[in-house]
């Protein structure tokens, strides 16, 4: 903080500036020969020639220390009057950020200089010559790790903030885990193949990036969302193996966990089933994680059915490294005397109960702001009950006769100590409410080990979802997705019983791939369009070329992808997307530093037939 506040003061020295003319021709015989993070005390006596930037330079008795920073790492370079005046003059001049070359001598650092926290903390470098590439205006903020910019001046700045070791070092972590991607499935047999950007709306659930099309007036393609229908084509062309790390589109509300614009790992296989798929992917995670991070996963991952997940978590993407789970407890509470229960049930609702083991220690103002984050999710309240040595207490005890007490007792492995907390309403609200309470108490209690990797495929999910917005079934994954076999006679009759092959893999909760077995079968395909309320001359339309394809011979075939930012995210410990993203978009989809998006040129909007009108538009 000092250090910024000091050197946001400084004024570029004029004197210094004009010494800087180094043509790379100039610097003739000057080879950056170290890295910053590599000098060790092997190398006390030899010459180096280091090149970076100044992190930080300090005056002492006569010497001027300079930490000089590369992408690597740190070195202290040291500037002696008595080894070379002209290079400790120049010396003088540096300022934060400050392009520099030095040539100099390693040497040990004197005693009680040594700085442990350092790899290089033990020796420096002793300068003859210094040379300056470049200066710097003084940056809006210092760059080191512990930074206290807001993130939105980091964005405008991003070419500086990239320059902080944690960032450097994600895109690095990045960098090797699609190195090592591409080598597991180059080894067995995949081909990378590129599918087009400019393309038809692809339907993952998301809104279309549009982008019009100039010689097709009035036109627009779509940017995908995934490149899930031309892997299907791949698979009827015969490609039988197919990967790509690529580029997604969607237009949606973002998240920590959301970019508008993201990576996958995609891939499609011909002749396979689920189990191929879990293998495979298990076998790619595991050394992803053995390779990098020198952990031996368990394998294969846990399963859990879609069912059990909502059972028990509420969510489909349970984080499963820690407890608390959820216990349904409608029919226990049906006995009870309490309006609010006995209403929702009336309603087809349900009443569900999470125990929090010392939950007693609970205040009454901590219970309050579990009720309002109920709310959030659309839960009208939230009972509790705590469980004492000198009895229940609540405001509900009154209303639960014996029997239902120790109903709720014996169901719930209720102990002295515990607090129940209770929702009751429909079945969505229910779970999204205690399954986000849930994980909210596993944080604010400190239940879980953040040293933890949970994995867990969940599986059999419902084909389809009813939408009350546009009051007919949408598909819970895609259109393309596979009915279970068994389920296929309920796809006229009750299409909300059908499962589906459908499988998503889920890490700490958060879900890093999906995907299913899809229907290979023009005649299945239809069925499942017209379940979706797709009629024929719809289905034709948007996908006729697939339906198309299908008819000429499409092999049984099935992939999945997986959120390569997202998984990124999870291995580095950030608790943003961004973080692992070069230049990243800001929540409202913005970048700070280009500006994007932008005002178009009004010629280039008269080229494409486009008249912007707009409510909000200034
Ligand atoms: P899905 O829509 O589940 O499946 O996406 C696959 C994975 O992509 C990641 N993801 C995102 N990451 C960052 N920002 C986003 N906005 C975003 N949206 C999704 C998630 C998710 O698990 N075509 C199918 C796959 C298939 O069926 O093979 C698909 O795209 O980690």
């Amino acid at each position: 903080m000092a250090n910024q506040v000091e050197s946001r003061k400084e004024p570029v020295p004029v004197e210094v500036a004009d010494e800087i003319e180094v043509s790379l021709d100039q610097l003739g015989g000057w080879q950056k020969t170290t890295d910053c993070n590599s000098l060790r005390v092997e190398d006390i006596g030899s010459e180096v020639v280091l090149m970076g930037w100044v992190q930080r330079r300090r005056d002492h008795g006569g010497l001027i220390f300079v930490d000089l920073r590369d992408r690597e790492g740190i070195t202290q370079v040291v500037f002696d009057p008595q080894i070379s005046p002209a290079a400790h003059q120049r010396a003088g001049g540096l300022r934060s950020e400050y392009v520099i070359a030095a040539r100099g001598k390693v040497r040990h650092r004197p005693e009680g200089m040594t700085n442990p926290k350092l790899p290089t903390g033990e020796v420096e470098a002793a300068a003859t010559e210094l040379l300056i590439l470049n200066t710097s205006k003084t940056p809006p903020f210092h760059v080191e790790d512990d930074v206290d910019a807001s993130e939105n001046i980091r964005l405008r700045y991003r070419y500086l903030d990239l320059r902080r070791p944690k960032l450097y070092h994600n895109l690095l972590l990045r960098h090797n885990v699609a190195r090592l991607t591409r080598d597991y499935f180059n080894g067995l047999g995949f081909i990378e193949v590129e599918t087009p950007v400019l393309t038809r709306s692809t339907p993952e659930g998301a809104r279309d990036y549009l982008v019009p099309s100039r010689v097709n007036t009035g036109r627009f393609y779509a940017l995908p969302q995934s490149p899930q229908l031309f892997k299907q084509l791949l698979m009827v062309a015969g490609f039988e193996r197919y990967y790509q790390i690529v580029k997604c589109f969607r237009d949606e509300d973002l998240r920590a966990d959301r970019q508008p614009e993201f990576t996958q790992l995609d891939l499609e296989m011909s002749f396979i089933r689920e189990q191929n798929i879990y293998e495979l992917m298990e076998g790619w995670v595991g050394r992803l994680f053995s390779e990098l991070m020198g952990i031996q996963l368990d394998l294969p991952f846990d399963r859990m059915t879609y069912a059990r997940a909502m059972e028990l978590y509420g969510s489909d993407r349970p984080d499963t490294r820690f407890a608390l789970p959820l216990t349904d407890v409608t029919a226990i509470v049906a006995e009870s005397d309490l309006r609010v229960f006995k209403q929702a049930i009336e309603r087809g609702g349900i009443v569900k109960a999470v125990r929090v083991p010392g939950g007693v220690s609970l205040s009454r103002k901590e219970l309050d702001d579990l009720i309002e984050f109920v709310k959030i999710f659309g839960a009208q309240g939230m009972a509790w009950i705590k469980i004492q040595p000198d009895g229940w207490q609540s405001p509900i005890t009154k209303f639960l006769p014996e029997p239902v007490r120790n109903a709720l007792a014996e169901r719930m492995g209720i102990e002295m100590g515990d607090a129940v907390l209770f929702v009751a309403d429909q079945p969505k609200v229910v779970n999204d409410s205690l399954g986000n309470l849930r994980v909210r108490l596993g944080q604010q209690l400190g239940l879980i080990d953040p040293a933890a990797f949970n994995f867990v495929w969940v599986t059999d999910f419902p084909l389809f979802e009813w939408s009350h917005e546009e009051k007919r079934y949408t598909a819970m994954h895609h259109p393309f997705t596979a009915p279970a076999e068994a389920d296929l006679d309920l796809l006229e009759e009750s299409p909300e019983k059908v499962r589906s092959r459908a499988y998503d893999l889920v890490l700490n909760g958060t879900e890093i791939g999906g995907g299913s077995i899809r229907i290979h079968q023009q005649e299945t395909q239809a069925r499942v369009f017209k379940a979706l309320g797709i009629g024929e001359e719809e289905a034709r339309e948007k996908f006729g070329f697939l339906l198309e394809a299908l008819q000429y011979g499409a092999p049984p075939h099935g992939g999945i992808a997986f959120g390569l930012d997202r998984l990124v995210m999870l291995l580095s410990g950030s608790g943003s997307i961004r973080d692992v993203i070069a230049f990243p978009k800001t929540q409202k989809a913005t970048c700070l530093m280009t500006g994007a998006p932008s005002d178009p040129d009004i010629n280039q909007l008269l080229e494409l037939c486009i008249k912007v009108e707009c409510a909000q538009k200034k």
